[in-house]
């Protein structure tokens, strides 16, 4: 029940009605009997930076922040976490008695994926990811924080991979850091034995569905575990033929769920439902079919 004690958090965005955020947060609140809401703000761009300062006055207690605002707001913001300095873009917002601190969980929110997934850890692994767009940002710089020994960037538009691999090296300090374009020989005649392929692309995203992965199967072999971050479908293309490889995949489901559980804990200090997030999110992917 709403009332006079009732604690807001949200989503800033435009546009953000697609966002399942605020079924997950709520149902996590009602289960644990905390007196939060969570609402979804449609913000413009030009006024990004009135609504931040609404979230001061207002006492709003935080808001997680999806496009095209994740690096606009940084400059209204008073401090960064380390990761959303690295990654240059900021998923969630803390208020901290009207200090606004600048997170970003997706990284985080990737790796526990795969740690609760498949018990992967990434230190001393070798990584190729595909893409190098928002998403692709925030996995690289992750990686690199958990150790990863070697790091691949295969992307479409190669400048782009080149710039996120100077970034990267800019930033952290890693053995090996490479760009590669995105061709399938390429890719199979320059790389070595992979413990990770991420693919950051939105191929296989609904509705389509069947569009054909970038990574052909002599690829994937070179690899033990697969994850693309789509989640819907929750099982793509892509993952289908690498389980049907024996390979061991990982769906973009989780990285979904744990980015807004780490947010969550940030503001209220709880432990988020795990169970129940992914529940509320499998049966909206379910209601659409
Ligand atoms: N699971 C999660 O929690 C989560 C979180 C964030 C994002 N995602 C998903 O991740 C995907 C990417 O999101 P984003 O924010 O990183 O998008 P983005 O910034 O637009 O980047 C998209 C990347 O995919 C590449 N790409 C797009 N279409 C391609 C194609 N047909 N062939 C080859 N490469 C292609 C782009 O290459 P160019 O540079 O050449 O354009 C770019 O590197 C989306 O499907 C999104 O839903 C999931």
């Amino acid at each position: 029940m709403i009332n006079s004690s009732t604690k807001l958090v949200g989503l800033l965005g435009d546009p953000v009605e697609h966002s399942k955020s605020p079924l997950m947060h709520n149902a996590v609140f009602d289960q644990l009997g905390l007196n939060y809401r969570y609402l979804a703000f449609q913000v413009k761009a030009k006024e990004v930076k009135e609504a931040l300062q609404g979230i001061r006055a207002l006492g709003i207690k935080g808001v997680n922040v999806t496009i095209p605002h994740k690096e606009a707001v940084i400059k209204s913001l008073d401090e960064l976490s380390k990761e959303a300095k690295l990654i240059g873009a900021v998923n969630t917002i803390e208020n901290k008695q009207g200090e606004l601190i600048g997170h970003n969980t997706d990284g985080q929110g990737f790796i526990r994926a795969l740690g609760e997934g498949v018990g992967f850890s990434a230190q001393g692994k070798k990584a190729l990811i595909i893409g190098a767009g928002g998403a692709a940002k925030a996995v690289a710089f992750q990686l690199g924080l958990e150790g990863v020994s070697q790091l691949y960037i295969a992307n479409r538009t190669f400048e782009t991979a080149v710039e996120l691999v100077k970034n990267l090296e800019e930033k952290l300090s890693l053995s090996k850091v490479e760009a590669l374009t995105l061709q399938d020989k390429n890719l199979v005649d320059n790389l070595p034995e992979l413990d990770l392929i991420v693919d950051t692309t939105p191929i296989g995203m609904y509705p389509q569905i069947d569009a054909t992965p970038v990574i052909g199967d002599k690829l994937l072999k070179r690899t033990s575990l697969v994850t693309d971050l789509v989640y819907n479908p929750v099982e793509t293309v892509l993952l289908k033929r690498a389980k049907s490889l024996g390979i061991k995949t990982v769906s973009g489901l989780g990285m979904l769920i744990y980015q807004g559980a780490i947010a969550f804990e940030i503001w209220t200090g709880q432990e988020a439902e795990i169970g129940t997030m992914r529940d509320v999110i499998l049966s909206q992917l379910k209601a659409r079919d």
